[in-house]
């Protein structure tokens, strides 16, 4: 799997890919990196990559022309018969969530341009790019940050890049959960600020721990995310015993809260 990542400022990326667990997929090779500035494609002394918007406003442009360079140079380096796509971070694109990085953590990988300044000339997108991706409703100074967060979030789903090979099974959103959001998660000491960690966990008993687990997780995704309960209800995820433990908890809270109660679960 090959990332090549086209950056005018590539230097950010240095953390990301020498620290933490992920470190390992990126020095392995198992997901490639591999950075591009295209300022080192841009002509003239001063290697111009941005300019004025035409029709006037605040903010540059980047220039489709270096854009170009680059990605001819990428592609000549990658030779594929079946380019990877060309991917543009962007707020208009598509909302990244835990399917997309399934499917890219599958994948041969892509090219991924970050933008930076007001964007990028729009006949360099409506040529080349092949799918724009966002990271949410708000705006960033430029695509770095979407760039690390698909990197950090594909290269964790990599075969034997987390200490415990499945772990991320167990992760919010994840298929083996069902779809649903993790449950909540504690360590020592037994005992803080007179808060005992729940009497479950201490059991021993795998099972209890993992009913335990299975309904707290049942319980947050009620509260906080319930379309995503919905969905895994819809898909025949949910069993009598989930159903019946959903049923208790919006009863519950129907007695102690009668005005909110079980609206928010
Ligand atoms: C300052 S932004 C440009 C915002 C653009 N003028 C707009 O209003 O949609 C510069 C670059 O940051 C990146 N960016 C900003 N917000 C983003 C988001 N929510 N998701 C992904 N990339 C984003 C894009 O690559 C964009 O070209």
């Amino acid at each position: 799997m090959r990332f090549d990542i086209i950056t005018l400022f590539p230097e950010l990326f240095a953390p990301l890919l020498t620290s933490g667990i992920t470190r390992r997929a990126y020095e392995s090779g198992l997901v490639d990196v591999r950075l591009w500035n295209p300022r080192d494609h841009a002509e003239g002394n001063y290697r111009r990559v941005d300019d004025r918007s035409f029709g006037g406003g605040p903010g540059m442009v980047m220039l489709a022309e270096p854009l170009f360079k680059c990605l001819t140079a990428i592609r000549a380096e990658r030779q594929e018969t079946n380019p990877a796509p060309l991917v543009l971070f962007s707020p208009i694109g598509q909302t990244l969530n835990h399917s997309a990085v399934e499917r890219w953590s599958h994948s041969a990988g892509a090219v991924l341009l970050c933008g930076r300044y007001e964007g990028v000339d729009q006949r360099f997108i409506d040529q080349y790019v092949d799918q724009q991706i966002s990271l949410g409703d708000f705006v960033l100074s430029g695509g770095e940050i979407a760039a690390m967060a698909l990197l950090d979030a594909v290269a964790r789903l990599q075969p034997g890049v987390l200490n415990d090979e499945g772990s991320h099974q167990l992760d919010s959103f994840n298929p083996a959960l069902d779809g649903l959001l993790d449950s909540p998660h504690y360590t020592r000491p037994e005992v803080w600020q007179d808060h005992a960690v729940p009497a479950e966990l201490m059991s021993g008993h795998h099972a209890h721990i993992a009913r335990w687990r299975r309904e707290q997780s049942l319980r947050l995704t009620a509260q906080h995310r319930p379309e995503l309960l919905e969905q895994a209800r819809l898909s025949g995820k949910l069993s009598r015993q989930d159903e019946v433990f959903l049923k208790a908890t919006r009863s519950k809270a129907d007695i102690e809260n009668p005005e909110q109660g079980s609206k928010k679960l």
